[in-house]
């Protein structure tokens, strides 16, 4: 008889104790082997062996191709031991040789096909290209890493494969391994540790203690130098496993029991369907988990099934597992003899009615083993206890069913979801079943197939995780997010700044990919920069205003064929629906450009339309932050208002109707490709407009400026475009047609524009986007109305700033103080609009004095304020500041 020793950090070694057990051959109850069997000592020194590999790298540490050769190694090691490895298993385990046979063949497959997917295919790290976080640019990436000492407890049903299962995905991924084999099949799981210390896997890498479950399994998981335990087993120990883990919170995977349903609908081929049937309950005499214990057979069909599946089981030959005429061996123990015997009685008990089995038999030849008659009990109803509970032995179970709805809630009735069968000559039927049962396999037309590839686990109480394929590596790995700082200075961390006084954000990154045209005539470059993106089929984008204004039809003449259609139904201030409308129109006609022509409300839902051509679905998909990843569908705009600068910024500002507010697009992709800007555009425009508009543009200027972003680009952009507001503003109210200061006004929108992208907007933007939402008011009015205010507001935090206003917008600031000449540049801005004509006071524009106190909660809501140079979290504040613009 042979002794097996337990092999712990790269040695054979004898228990500390010197104690061994007997393994024994169910077929004759004689035993083969002893072994050594290990205690405390023992798998305290197989996980230190464990943990102190992982901890030197040796394995952890090497890259997945080098691991990959040494799995490869391992692999070829089990092939030389493959006669013995089978032989082995089937005497042990009781596995019918001809089963037995292919094991070894299975196993090397899996461990070559899993160690190179590791080492070639999986993600060990991976860039996120879209933070979703704009308050934290930087690089974001994610590593898999090894988890550490992974402890394997397995069962005893298919000892070798097990084995393999758990450690070749805890071994490709790099992580050390103690296994435990069941007390009562130990021998092949040795012999692949003999394999993998001949392939020169490091010491302590692989450990395998053969021990009592209470004792070993015990320790193995509660000890804190352990961080997994994978058991593959019945629910109740696994139940147990879990809560012993907990105390160190360690990761655990379960494979557990089942009670899976196999059903049979009445169209199925019966032939097949007894044949799957037979397979899936009968092989390995019943011991495997993801059986299918439950044949649900369709009532049309039952009697005719029944009689065959009979006729089938009694033809099977128990025998002696080695003999190669066998079907089936025998059972793995006593105790597991007692178990079927047990359950048998208690069907008889609970009235289902025994078909065929139901007893003890003797192998031809051979005295002694655990032989039982393959068992069909029939009429058996879902809540019998021999339906509900896992037998693990040759008995099955056969239940009627008078629909599919009814089979499936049937194969749900149970704690259990591991795997399933369905029998049918209608595939798509199949699947509509397969698809209702809760459970982790299903097999169509087909039964206890596995693919290395594919990921087995349990639903329900049959288990937690998945195991093979690229699932079963997760499980193997932990996900390190590593997040690198886009600019690594104290002072440029907006989150640092929540626990400092001081807000100011200094670093800065400047991306404006815009292409601008300007001038008069610039209109005719829009050919041009149409083929340049690559654009045959363009759609103009509009609003009726300028529709009517005759804007459209100009850039359709100059885009001559290019031009497929122009939809004019975008309505002032836009929500999705309006998007949605505008993308239906743009994929009806299949085009692949969009020219937007007009004001905010038009550039803007031209950017969700962008976005939502490209990447589907609905507008509402995509109101979100930083997240395109790639180019937008081309958008070339041509501003005719002369405000937002949305022509070049990063925003699309649309109204959502659940979220009861605007709420935004923000991602430098949505900026516009080109932008052209040519004064004939804006030469329609009412004066009324032409003011409010131009204070939008005046308020982006000047919010960027005092903004806690403000860098030294954008108030260079700033200050000039406050200067040409300033100046041209009442030219063209005196005279609408004055071209030259029509394209200053457009210039000056789009510096803003640029300006505020980078620096972004303050507090009167918080404020005007709510007299927006909830009074209609126009956007550039509502912002030109409480930018004054707000200014003064902000003066002890602004002032040098302001006093700049002041001095650009022509104020005598000399011998002024900076507070006072800040103060100054309000006064300046409120009579340059009196000047101009532009309403001064909330109540002018709708707002009802009521309100304002609800204006107040929604603005320090909006995300514009957190870029106000005066910080603002008290509604009573903006509530005053409203009051003052009332
Ligand atoms: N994306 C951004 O960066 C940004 C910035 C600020 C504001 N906005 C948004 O922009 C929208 C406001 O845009 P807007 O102020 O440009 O107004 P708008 O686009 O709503 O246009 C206002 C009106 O002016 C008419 N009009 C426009 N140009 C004309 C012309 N040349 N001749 C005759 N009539 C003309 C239009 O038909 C419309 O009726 C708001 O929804 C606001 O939230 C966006």
């Amino acid at each position: 008889m042979e002794n097996y020793k337990l092999f712990i950090n790269g040695e054979f070694v004898d228990a500390a104790s010197g104690k061994t057990f007997e393994a024994i051959d169910p077929g004759t109850e004689q035993p083969i082997a002893t072994v050594a069997q290990a205690g405390k000592a023992d798998v305290e020194a197989a996980i230190a062996a464990a943990r102190k590999a992982f901890d030197s790298g040796i394995w952890s540490g090497l890259a997945p191709a080098a691991r990959l050769a040494k799995i490869q190694d391992f692999a070829d090691q089990i092939a030389q031991q493959g006669l013995r490895l089978a032989a082995t298993e089937s005497m042990n385990a009781g596995q019918i040789i001809n089963l037995a046979k292919v094991m070894p063949l299975l196993c090397i497959g899996f461990a070559r096909n899993i160690s190179l997917y590791a080492a070639t295919k999986f993600p060990w790290e991976e860039e996120i290209p879209a933070s979703g976080n704009a308050f934290g640019p930087g690089r974001e990436f994610i590593r898999r890493e090894p988890i550490g000492v992974c402890v394997g407890i397995i069962p005893w049903n298919f000892p070798m494969t097990m084995a393999m299962w758990k450690m070749i995905p805890a071994l490709a991924t790099g992580n050390t391994v103690v296994l435990k084999p069941a007390s009562y099949t130990p021998l092949t799981a040795l012999i692949l540790a003999e394999a993998a210390n001949a392939a020169g896997i490091p010491k302590g890498v692989v450990n395998v203690i053969p021990g009592s479950g209470g004792e070993v399994g015990k320790i193995l998981c509660t000890h804190p130098d352990v961080d997994k335990v994978a058991f593959t087993g019945s629910t109740t120990v696994g139940r147990e496993i879990m809560r012993m883990a907990s105390s160190t919170v360690k990761k655990v995977t379960l494979e557990l029991g089942g009670k899976s349903a196999n059903i049979i609908l009445d169209d199925a081929d019966m032939n097949l369907a007894v044949e799957g049937a037979i397979y899936g309950t009968f092989s390995h005499q019943g011991q495997i988990c993801e059986s299918g214990t439950r044949v649900l057979v369709s009532s049309k069909i039952s009697d005719q099934f029944i009689e065959m599946f009979k006729k089938r089981a009694e033809a099977l030959r128990v025998g002696y597992q080695m003999e190669p005429t066998s079907h089936l061996g025998p059972l793995v123990s006593r105790e597991q003899l007692a178990t079927v015997e047990g359950y048998v009685k208690m069907g008889k008990e609970e009235g289902a009615e025994l078909i065929t089995g139901g007893k003890r038999i003797e192998a031809k030849g051979i005295k002694g083993g655990y032989y039982y008659a393959p068992t069909i009990f029939a009429n058996v109803k879902n809540k019998m206890r021999i339906a509900q509970e896992e037998i693990f032995g040759p008995v099955v179970c056969v239940i009627k069913y008078d629909s599919d709805e009814e089979a499936v809630a049937i194969a749900n009735d149970s704690i259990y979801g591991l795997g399933g069968g369905v029998f049918s000559s209608n595939t798509a039927r199949a699947e509509r079943v397969a698809r209702g049962v809760r459970t982790g396999t299903m097999w169509i037309n087909n039964y206890h197939i596995f693919s290395d590839f594919c990921p087995f686990g349990g639903y329900k109480q049959s288990g937690v995780g998945r195991e093979l394929g690229a699932a079963g590596l997760h499980e193997y790995t932990q996900v390190k997010r590593v997040h690198v700082n886009y600019l690594a200075d104290r002072n440029s961390s907006m989150n640092f700044s929540l626990l400092s006084d001081n807000k100011r954000v200094e670093g800065f990154g400047y991306n404006c990919p815009t292409n601008v045209v300007a001038g008069h005539g610039a209109l005719s470059s829009i050919y041009k920069e149409v083929t340049n993106l690559g654009c045959r089929r363009v759609l103009i984008l509009t609003d009726p205003g300028v529709r009517k204004a005759g804007l459209a039809d100009l850039v359709k003449n100059a885009l001559a064929d290019f031009c497929v259609g122009i939809y004019d139904k975008i309505p002032p201030d836009p929500d999705l629906q309006s998007v949605d409308a505008a993308v239906d129109a743009a994929r009806e006609l299949k085009v692949d450009g969009i020219v937007s022509v007009g004001g905010g409300s038009v550039i803007d839902t031209a950017k969700g339309v962008c976005v939502t051509l490209k990447n589907g679905g609905k507008a509402n998909d995509h109101l979100n932050f930083l997240v395109l990843t790639e180019p937008q569908t081309p958008h070339i705009a041509i501003p005719t208002t002369s405000g937002t600068g949305s022509e070049v910024t990063n925003v699309a500002v649309l109204t959502s109707k659940g979220a009861g507010r605007k709420l935004f697009i923000v991602d430098t992709r949505i900026m516009p490709n080109t932008a052209i800007l040519d004064p004939r555009f804006t030469m329609t425009l009412p004066k009324e407009l032409t003011v409010s508009t131009a204070m939008d543009a005046m308020t982006h200027a000047v919010e960027a400026l005092t903004s806690i972003m403000s860098n030294q680009i954008c108030d260079g952009q700033a200050l000039h475009a406050i200067r040409l507001i300033s100046e041209n503003l009442p030219l063209v109210v005196a005279d609408g047609k004055n071209e030259k200061a029509r394209l200053n006004m457009q210039i000056a929108a789009t510096m803003a524009g640029w300006a505020f992208t980078i620096a972004q907007v303050g507090l009167a933007h918080g404020m005007a986007h709510t007299a927006g939402t909830l009074y209609h008011v126009p956007h550039g009015a509502a912002c030109g109305i409480v930018l004054p205010k707000v200014m003064r507001f902000n003066v002890d935090h602004a002032a040098s700033k302001l006093a700049l206003v002041a001095q650009t917008l022509g104020v005598n600031i000399k011998g002024m103080k900076e507070r006072e000449a800040a103060l100054a540049a309000a006064e300046a801005i409120e009579d340059l609009m009196e000047k101009v004509g532009h309403p001064l006071r909330l109540r002018d524009v709708g707002v009802s004095e009521d309100g304002l106190m609800m204006c107040a909660f929604h603005a320090i809501a909006d995300t514009a304020d957190m870029f106000n140079a005066r910080p603002v979290s008290d509604p009573m504040e903006v509530l005053e500041i409203y009051k003052q613009a009332y």
